[in-house]
Order: C-alpha cells, then structure tokens, then sequence
C-alpha cells in the first residue's frame, strides 16, 4: 500500500498542516555530515590534546636563583647534597662553593664520598677532588661551579644561571 503525502501530514488544533517528511535521503545526508564533523572533532583533539586548546602549554620550572640558607647551617668542613636543587654546598671554615652534581661525562649525577674525600660518578667512573676538579675517569672537565652570594638577610644565595670558575669562592 502506497503512502500518500496526506497520510504523513498531521491536522494541528489551529487547522494548519503540519507535514514531518523525513526522507531516507535527508537522513544519509544527515548521517554523512555527523560522521564528517566527529572525523574533524577527532583530528583537532589529538592536535589540541585535551584542554591544551584552552590553556598555554608552558613548563614550570624551579628558580635557577635560591637561597639554601644561613652559613651556619652547614657544618665548618662539609659537603651537603641539596638533591631537589641539584647542587652539592661544600663548606671549607668560612670558605663556601655551590658545585653542580651532574658529571661532566655523560651527565650522571655524582656522589661524594666522605671516606675518600672526592666525588665518584658511578656510571663510568670519573672522579673529582673535593673543589670538583676531575683526575680520573672519561669526564673531560670539572663539575659545574655556580655563583654564590648573601643576600640582604645574610643567607646564602645560589645561581645556576650563572657559572662561575673553579677557583671562585665566597668568602663570609
Ligand atoms: S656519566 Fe659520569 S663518568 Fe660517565
């Protein structure tokens, strides 16, 4: 039985007539496009990533300057790892360096070693005296010495941003 465009058409309360003609053409169409937009949607979020659209992608990183403290925090012959910094604080009486722990071979990072006296890498086995200057191993220079200064409170200051020479020290 054949439907009639009258018999899809409904009378509403007014008179007028309300005709719903959904075609299986107008559904693929729909169909097509939907499909479409959710492949441009899926391509745009691994672009974007999620939220990334919205918020900047930036690193946080830590200050390169920091204060580590009052010289009497540290013992008057000593070498203190700071590990979350990075950096070893050797003390030598009133005599203060702020020397990096990663080796300068392939970049492990170096302990110290009280019973010896010196710094051991324990990847490949280079070692540094106590002022971080290398004798023995593959590492083909000293470890990294960083600015040390005291700021207005009396504090000891660190700044990785800026290397300074092995032979450089703050006094206090
Ligand atoms: S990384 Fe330290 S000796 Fe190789």
């Amino acid at each position: 039985m054949e439907t009639t465009k009258q018999d899809r058409c409904n009378t509403s309360e007014t008179g007028e007539n309300m005709c719903f003609t959904f075609s299986r053409r107008h559904f693929l169409s729909l169909a097509g496009w939907g499909m479409f937009f959710a492949v441009i949607l899926g391509f745009l979020s691994q672009i974007f990533g999620y939220k990334g659209f919205f918020y900047p992608r930036v690193l946080f990183e830590p200050s390169p300057r920091f204060t580590v403290g009052k010289p009497d925090a540290f013992p008057q012959i000593s070498v203190t790892k700071l590990k979350s910094r990075r950096v070893f604080i050797v003390r030598s009486g009133n005599i203060f360096k702020a020397i990096s722990v990663v080796c300068t071979h392939l970049g492990c990072a170096v302990e110290f070693s009280k019973a010896k006296n010196i710094f051991e890498c324990p990847c490949h086995g280079s070692k540094y005296y106590r002022t971080g200057v290398n004798f023995a191993g593959p590492a083909p220079k000293p470890l990294a010495h960083f600015e040390m200064s005291l700021d207005h409170s009396s504090r000891l200051v660190v700044d990785k941003s800026k290397t300074v020479s092995t032979e450089t020290e703050l006094i206090v």
